[in-house]
């Protein structure tokens, strides 16, 4: 068998669920839950014990973040002032996660559109920032879905998962290790978003993406060619999120809200946007490309106001919706899927010898760049 040892990306699959909540839903939803909570708590409001909860907006919502809409699991629970969370029935041992569904049918349709046969398939990297159990890897159960004779691990690098996972699929094809990985990225945030927390509750959204990286001796005719990556974390306790199993051994603090995702938000967006251009701008420099000339930038998303900053440095003007496509007007905050899905959705209009950039950044704080060219 022929390898060339270059890395490209051949295809790449999205599933995004039915329902999705606009902020109209939502808020009504959080304030409806705001107003119980005041009233069947106003003895120790009115003395001062607590202080009351205040309401959401939608045009705060809109206006700091840039969301409209997110799609979940399930929207009824989460929108039910009482519940708040997702909810489904617990599935036996027997049965595909849920996790796992969601992920074969972003990596099913990947396989699809790059026309592989799952037998050349040799690795499957889950690569995400909420998985759903810690053993057996996620990985190794969408391989068996799938049927793809070879290994399978998981990672999680939050918000960065799915550009570390492009990066280590890339070295094993640069080494020889395999020609043909599927780096799958199943995000069903609703798990670990605090829906009442005022702060944070519209911020995330669930899907799946997987990206087939592959050698390029043996990638359809049309696929990017991955012209470098690059990969940075640096310590943050800005954004984080305490569940684990060793909650257990302090049960007193089992359902404290850092059991759930929070986050200094001000904090990590005027941090990460200077990590995150400047890497850019470094990478882009080392690999001999004028960060100027890219065509478009996929970027991680998470708030509008961030992209705008980060694609302004790095293109050294406002970008358009062209250059910098948004999918978190609809989608919201998808975790490390959110730049997939915005390459996803926004790369069929380029033409062959064009530059793009795959850049994610989040908790850790974590931030990864994937640099590709369009061939074909
Ligand atoms: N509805 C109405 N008002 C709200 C609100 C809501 N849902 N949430 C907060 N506010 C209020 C605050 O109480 C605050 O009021 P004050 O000025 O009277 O104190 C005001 O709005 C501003 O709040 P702040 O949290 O400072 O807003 P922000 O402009 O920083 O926007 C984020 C919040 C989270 C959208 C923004 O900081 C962000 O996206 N940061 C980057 C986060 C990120 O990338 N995280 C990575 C996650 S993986």
């Amino acid at each position: 068998m022929d390898y060339t040892g270059i890395p490209v990306i051949s295809a790449t699959g999205l599933f995004t669920p039915e329902d999705s909540i606009t902020n109209e839903e939502l808020v009504a939803s959080f304030n409806a839950y705001v107003e119980r909570f005041n009233s069947e708590n106003a003895e120790a409001i009115a003395a001062g014990d607590i202080e009351p909860l205040q309401p959401s907006s939608v045009e705060f919502i809109e206006k700091a973040s840039g969301i409209k809409a997110r799609h979940v699991m399930a929207k009824e629970p989460v929108l039910d002032p009482a519940i708040m969370a997702p909810r489904w029935p617990e599935r036996p041992d027997e049965q595909l996660s849920i996790l796992a569904e969601i992920g074969v049918k972003a990596c099913r349709q990947a396989l699809e559109r790059a026309g592989r046969d799952v037998a050349d398939v040799d690795a499957v990297l889950c690569a995400a920032s909420n998985m759903q159990r810690p053993y057996p890897a996620m990985a190794v159960e969408i391989q068996d879905a799938l049927g793809i004779d070879g290994f399978g691990f998981d990672m999680n690098v939050a918000c960065s998962s799915a550009t570390f996972g492009i990066q280590t699929a890339a070295d094993y094809i640069r080494a020889g290790n395999a020609r043909s990985v599927l780096v799958v990225s199943p995000e069903i945030t609703s798990g670990h978003l605090n829906w009442r927390d005022r702060d944070s509750h519209f911020i995330f959204g669930d899907v799946a993406t997987a990206v087939l990286v592959e050698d390029k001796a043996i990638a359809p005719e049309q696929h990017w060619e991955i012209l470098g990556t690059k990969l940075k974390t640096v310590f943050s306790n800005n954004i984080r999120n305490n569940f684990g199993f060793l909650n257990r051994a302090h049960p007193e603090s089992a359902d404290a809200p850092d059991k759930l995702f929070v986050q200094e938000g001000r904090k990590v967006f005027k941090e990460v946007v200077p990590m995150v251009a400047t890497m850019i701008c470094e990478e882009a420099d080392k690999l001999g490309i004028d960060p100027q000339t890219l065509r478009r930038l996929w970027l991680h998303q998470a708030n509008a106001g961030m992209n705008r900053l980060i694609a302004q440095r790095v293109l050294g003007h406002e970008a358009s919706d062209d250059e910098s496509p948004t999918v978190l007007d609809t989608y919201g905050n998808t975790s490390s899927a959110g730049s997939i899905i915005a390459f996803d959705l926004h790369n069929a209009d380029l033409a062959p010898g064009d530059t793009g950039l795959i850049c994610s950044f989040g908790a850790g704080y974590s931030a990864g760049t994937v640099f590709v060219r369009k061939v074909g």
